[in-house]
């Protein structure tokens, strides 16, 4: 099969924000205990971090990490993880029904994601809490005042603020299973004030307010406009969140998923801009798709998992090759529209729904969505041009006119390197690509790297960590893509 992709210098789409490659640790299973904290493992550093994880979430170069939850978030209170370790309480956690021993906390994790080179995107409870806890958690994070909450921080051994510039105005409050569910009005009522007393305490803060807990949301739009008709003049971003999966084993429809992902974005961004057209507001507000991933091989797995323990194995979605070209995928939607997605968060970094997976006590490795995360985290970061396929299509799972080929294009900074990202999603065949450079025509192709593979559903695991790797294809004769995978072509000016 062939296929043509066109990009052109003078066809931009944005500059993207590098916080599109951000991701996610919830107080859920074992992202935290046994995931990126365990003093007693024997990479572990100074604070009970572990080294093995710091490395592995470093390679994958995350700008944002949101904390700490996630419906958990919804009957937090922040100050029960601060303070002398010894003093802080045992609670039933509800959102997850584990129990939390805040041995991590605020205190803890702004040090973690200071030694990952990350920002935190901090979530606040607007479940069984509101406006003033919101507002004080602000206060000691973030202010230099001789004020009760800044001075608890300093007596907890921070003198400087921890300088947290983007927050949540709580998580999913959409979706009846949040502890302490709202109506959009309740909930658009709630985010006004509360955004109101945040930006006061530090107005130099970035706030996003709660979309829908996914696309097919029976409130979704109506929710939308009602909450932003309620908070629009206070809020910066409004959240998007959606996983995707395979349960009836369809892949050819599965290979398609990228497509519900940029109807969803380019249907909230719409909302938005209603809204802004309704208020005659000269603000735009923009999307945080702060939580996105494939999510649905645990499910099972999780109904069997008993209640109040200690950092359950909740959430251990074991990935395979097709998640992984999905994966690739969704990661190209989100660079197509990075006009409007200023921020994206895969859900999650470590255990849970992750690219990282660890024993407790033991190894680490790689699943199978790392790499595609990886390359296009270190690769894409630049300004997104339009890549326009002109490749045959097909019909699965209901939907027409699937292009078997779809692709993304970023340009460096230094304008030294042009990544382009491109998946196959012909299953049987391999498609050879003519890359149109208009601008670039004295750019070579200089590495081809591909996740690809005869077995749909191989996985890496513990005993055996490198069945799904990158390869390195050649580039001398041409770009052949192998079917359903995932591929990024680097190319380079060619020395005159
Ligand atoms: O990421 C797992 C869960 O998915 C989050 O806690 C919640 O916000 C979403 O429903």
């Amino acid at each position: 099969m062939n296929a043509k992709i066109i990009i052109s210098k003078d066809k931009t789409i944005s500059r993207i924000d590098n916080r599109l490659y951000g991701s996610f640790i919830e107080h859920l299973g074992r992202a935290v205990y046994g995931g990126i904290y365990e003093p007693g493992h024997k990479t572990a550093d100074d604070m009970g971090f572990r080294g093995d994880v710091m490395d592995m979430v470093k390679k994958l170069n995350v700008p944002i990490v949101r904390y700490p939850g996630g419906n958990f978030v919804s009957g937090y209170n922040w100050e029960d993880g601060t303070g002398d370790k010894a003093k802080r309480p045992k609670k039933m956690e509800l959102a997850w029904q584990s129990v939390e021993t805040n041995e991590v906390g605020i205190d803890e994790f702004q040090e973690w994601a200071k030694r990952a080179g990350s920002e935190i995107l901090m979530a606040v409870n607007l479940g069984t809490r509101g406006a003033d806890e919101a507002r004080n958690l602000v206060e000691y994070c973030n202010s230099e005042t001789d004020t009760y909450y800044a001075e608890m921080r300093r007596k907890n051994g921070f003198d400087k603020p921890f300088g947290i510039k983007t927050w949540c105005l709580g998580n999913e409050m959409d979706g009846d299973w949040q502890i302490c569910h709202k109506t959009p009005y309740e909930y658009g009522r709630i985010a006004c004030e509360t955004a109101k007393l945040m930006k006061w305490t530090d107005p130099s803060i970035e706030l996003v307010a709660c979309g829908s807990a996914h696309m097919f949301m029976p409130t979704f739009g109506e929710w939308e406009r009602t909450v932003l008709r309620e908070c629009y003049d206070h809020v910066d971003y409004i959240s998007l969140h959606n996983y995707y999966g395979n349960p009836n084993d369809d892949t050819a429809a599965y290979l398609a998923s990228a497509m519900d992902m940029d109807s969803f974005i380019k249907q909230v961004a719409a909302i938005c801009d209603e809204i802004k057209a309704e208020k005659n507001s000269d603000k735009t507000v923009n999307l945080s798709f702060d939580e996105w991933n494939i999510w649905f091989h645990s499910n099972e797995q999780d109904k069997q998992i008993k209640k109040w323990q200690v950092a359950p194995p909740l959430l251990e979605d074991i990935y395979n090759l097709e998640d992984a070209v999905v994966l690739g995928n969704l990661l190209i939607t989100l660079i197509n529209n990075s006009d409007r997605v200023k921020i994206a968060c895969l859900a999650q970094l470590v255990n849970v729904i992750a690219p990282i997976m660890t024993e407790t006590s033991g190894r680490i490795w790689a699943q199978t969505i790392f790499y595609p995360f990886m390359y296009t985290s270190q690769h894409g970061r630049g300004t997104a041009l339009e890549a326009v396929c002109e490749c045959g299509g097909y019909t699965a799972g209901g939907k027409e006119n699937i292009p078997y080929i779809d692709s993304a294009a970023v340009i460096s900074e230094d304008e030294n390197e042009l990544a382009v990202f491109v998946v196959n999603r012909y299953l049987d065949e391999s498609c050879s690509i003519d890359l149109s450079l208009s601008g670039y025509e004295n750019y070579r192709p200089v590495q081809h790297i591909a996740i690809e593979g005869d077995d749909l559903k191989a996985v890496n695991t513990a005993d055996e960590p490198n069945n799904v790797v990158p390869a390195e294809k050649s580039v001398s004769e041409g770009i052949i893509l192998s079917p359903h995978s995932w591929n990024m072509i680097i190319f380079k000016e060619a020395q005159q």
